[in-house]
């Protein structure tokens, strides 16, 4: 590109204000509930160790090359997900189109959630942890309640919609900064405290010495998906911040920081979540209610400092699922804006409509609702596992093949190297990779998953849903 047409584009689109900015802003989507709660439970149904090999394998294989992939394709259109498709191809829109539908069906569940940590701000303060003893029967009451979880939710879901109508994110990522942090230094803290509980061996034991025979097709699946959902991969999010970035930036460093970070906040929790659970004499797989059991269980034994720890912690999770959630909607209402020409206000006010009824679903499909099913499951779990075990899987491989296949092979080695001037001595490993390897081995996996998996119904709907979208590209 000559130099002229460079320095204009440069002037046209904002950039990032500094190198560390960008990764917090890139850390901060990455680094969530997807690490805190989502990471030690999918460990604890899994089997441990086994589990975490596999999870480590599929982030720095895959997960590392689709974000170089993502940042690369991100700055050398300046455009965000469908648009940076688009440039390329009409054909190729749909890929940008199911990252924008990824993003709302994440957006049918990650609020309830992100609301139960909101809750366990105040249900710490007032009294959750006087009595230990009934830490986990109060949160399966509290989760599968009709109108508390929704109050709860409403709220969380009200602060993202503030947060990216107005286009503030400049708020929410300040808090971020502070935050963030504390919730690494209160997760080393708790990691202290859990392993010095009596029996805590157990639990490193069980993260650390592999038990290969509990592995399935299912098991591999299970880390793909989490790998792309914890890294906020799979759905052009990543694009979108790489067309921010300043064309100085070495592009596969900041992938590997951000990849490394976001490893180092899942690998913590659990350390910080296991031993103790084994000390406490429960059980592992007892799934999504892992983190708000047992972290307050270990506050509960601390007095009143105890109470103030456990209440900060909920709030740096709060903020950490805020600063993911936001890059979630933003990632819809970028879409609306750009393809559907709608304002900034319509469009977060439309998306979020429906995203509150998605989010009613899944919150009472863990009670009341719980006997309606779709393609066998819940509502909670049909969001969960449609986005992370299929679309985002399936986008992953599709950007794999788009970057690996359609674009110059100059153009990415020119991208990545800054016109040459920084050195990406693995280049030709990460070219294969993407080109190769990614997208044959998230096929396997994804067919050796659903052949493995029960919800082989929800699973052919997925895939449908992504081939209709793929037929109509052109309209999208
Ligand atoms: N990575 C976030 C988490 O771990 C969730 C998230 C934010 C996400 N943006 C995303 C997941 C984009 C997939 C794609 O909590």
């Amino acid at each position: 590109m000559p130099k002229t047409e460079q320095r204009v584009e440069q002037k046209q689109r904002e950039n990032w204000g500094s190198r560390i900015g960008f990764i917090l802003a890139a850390a901060g989507s990455a680094i969530g509930l997807g690490n805190i709660w989502r990471f030690p439970y999918l460990t604890g149904e899994n089997g441990g160790g086994a589990f975490i090999i596999i999870y480590l394998a599929c982030v720095f294989i895959v997960g590392l090359s689709i974000m170089i992939a993502e940042f690369t394709i991100g700055r050398r259109t300046s455009l965000a997900a469908v648009g940076a498709y688009k440039s390329y191809s009409r054909r190729w829109t749909f890929a940008g189109a199911l990252g924008a539908l990824s993003g709302f069906f994440i957006m049918g569940f990650y609020p309830v959630v992100g609301g139960w940590a909101l809750a366990y701000v105040f249900k710490s303060l007032t009294g959750l942890l006087s009595s230990p003893e009934t830490i986990g029967d109060a949160f399966s009451a509290f989760i599968t309640g009709t109108y508390e979880p929704l109050i709860w939710m409403v709220i969380y879901l009200a602060l993202n919609v503030f947060i990216v109508a107005r286009g503030v994110k400049g708020g929410i990522e300040t808090a971020g900064k502070v935050l963030m942090p504390t919730l690494f230094v209160l997760l080393v803290f708790i990691i202290f405290r859990s392993v010095s509980l009596e029996g805590a061996v157990e639990g490193l034991k069980f993260l650390f010495m592999p038990k290969w025979e509990d592995v399935s097709g299912q098991t591999f699946l299970a880390a793909l998906g989490q790998a792309f959902f914890s890294l906020s991969l799979g759905m052009g999010c990543m694009i979108t911040y790489g067309s921010y970035l300043d064309k100085k930036e070495n592009l596969q460093r900041n992938a590997a920081i951000v990849t490394t970070m976001d490893t180092c906040a899942a690998l913590l929790a659990a350390i910080a979540i296991f031993p103790a659970l084994f000390a406490f004499g429960m059980e592992p797989a007892q799934g999504p209610g892992l983190v708000f059991v047992v972290v307050p269980q270990i506050f509960a034994k601390m007095g009143a400092l105890g109470v103030l720890l456990s209440a900060i912690f909920f709030v740096a999770l709060t903020v950490a699922a805020l600063t993911s959630s936001v890059s979630l909607l933003e990632v819809v209402t970028a879409y609306l804006i750009d393809e559907k020409k709608m304002d900034r206000k319509p469009a977060v006010y439309a998306s979020s409509a429906v995203m509150i009824i998605l989010c009613i679903l899944s919150s009472l499909s863990l009670g009341v609702l719980s006997g309606v099913k779709l393609f066998g499951v819940g509502f909670f779990d049909f969001f969960d596992i449609l986005t992370d075990k299929i679309f985002l899987a399936i986008g992953g491989m599709l950007l794999a093949i788009f970057v690996g296949w359609f674009v110059k092979k100059e153009d990415l080695k020119d991208e990545l190297t800054n016109g040459g001037t920084v050195e990406f001595k693995l280049f030709e490993v990460w070219y294969n990779l993407i080109k190769y390897v990614i997208p044959v081995a998230i096929a396997i996996i994804a067919v050796s998953g659903i052949m493995a998996i029960e919800q082989t119904s929800l699973m052919l709907f997925g895939l449908a849903v992504i081939v209709v979208l793929a037929i109509f590209s052109k309209k999208l």
